[in-house]
């Protein structure tokens, strides 16, 4: 199986974020993840519109764009129109999770769903056909720098096992925690996309940081 690495920009640094992203557009990560947070879904405020076009200037990597917000379908559409290739929305916050994946479908990017730590797999099982890709959240969404909750790999596992059996085209991605030092097991457990920010932005060489997080 190919393997992704999406690094998040909420690690980078804001203030210099246009070398940061043409620092990821030179680095071997095929995707850019950013994080979209309302301050009511999650305890935490990051970025918004004027910053995401920014961001799509800067880089033609695929934007990877996770909405940590409620009523995502509120915004599902705008989002695609700023530049988002994947426009992945939190099933939690969701009342109608297909019309919300037709609508981003509709306005010409790849939908996806997030489940946080505490929701099982079985939630999703339902609209998995129509999904173009599924991030098992690996911590509580709202920060960056926390710790890799295991029991997600279970959760993938299980993804993965639907999604080969039934021969759908959907992409497993990771969102929390990972490091060169779990990715192996990460990507072996059936993840396609893994996302990493502080540790690839912490790391004395991010781009180093990014080959080894593929290589490990
Ligand atoms: C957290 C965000 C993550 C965050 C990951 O809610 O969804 O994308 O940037 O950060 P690390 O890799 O530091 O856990
Ligand atoms: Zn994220």
């Amino acid at each position: 199986m190919t393997r992704i690495v999406a690094p998040s920009i909420l690690s980078a640094d804001f203030g210099n974020l246009e070398r940061d992203i043409k620092m990821l557009d030179r680095s071997v990560a095929e995707w850019v993840h950013i994080d979209i947070m309302d301050g009511v879904f999650v305890p935490n405020i990051s970025l918004g519109f004027p910053v995401m076009k920014a961001v799509r200037k800067a880089t033609s990597k695929v934007l990877d764009v996770h909405l940590m917000i409620v009523e995502p379908e509120r915004y599902a559409k705008r989002f695609v129109e700023e530049g988002a290739d994947y426009v992945v929305f939190h099933h939690e916050a969701c009342a109608d999770p297909r019309a919300a994946i037709a609508e981003i479908k509709a306005a010409g990017a790849k939908a996806g769903v997030s489940i946080k730590p505490g929701t099982p797999v079985e939630a999703v099982l339902d609209y998995l056909s129509e999904l173009d890709l599924v991030l098992v959240m690996s911590v509580e969404p709202g920060f960056g720098g926390q710790s890799f909750m295991p029991h997600s790999l279970d959760k993938v596992r299980a993804l993965r096992k639907v999604i080969d059996e039934k021969g759908y085209n959907c992409l497993i991605e990771i969102d929390g925690g990972i490091s060169a030092k779990n990715a192996r097991e990460v990507y072996d457990a059936g993840v396609n996309v893994a996302v990493a920010g502080s540790s690839v932005f912490n790391a004395e060489s991010p781009q180093q940081a990014i080959i080894d997080i593929l290589n490990a």
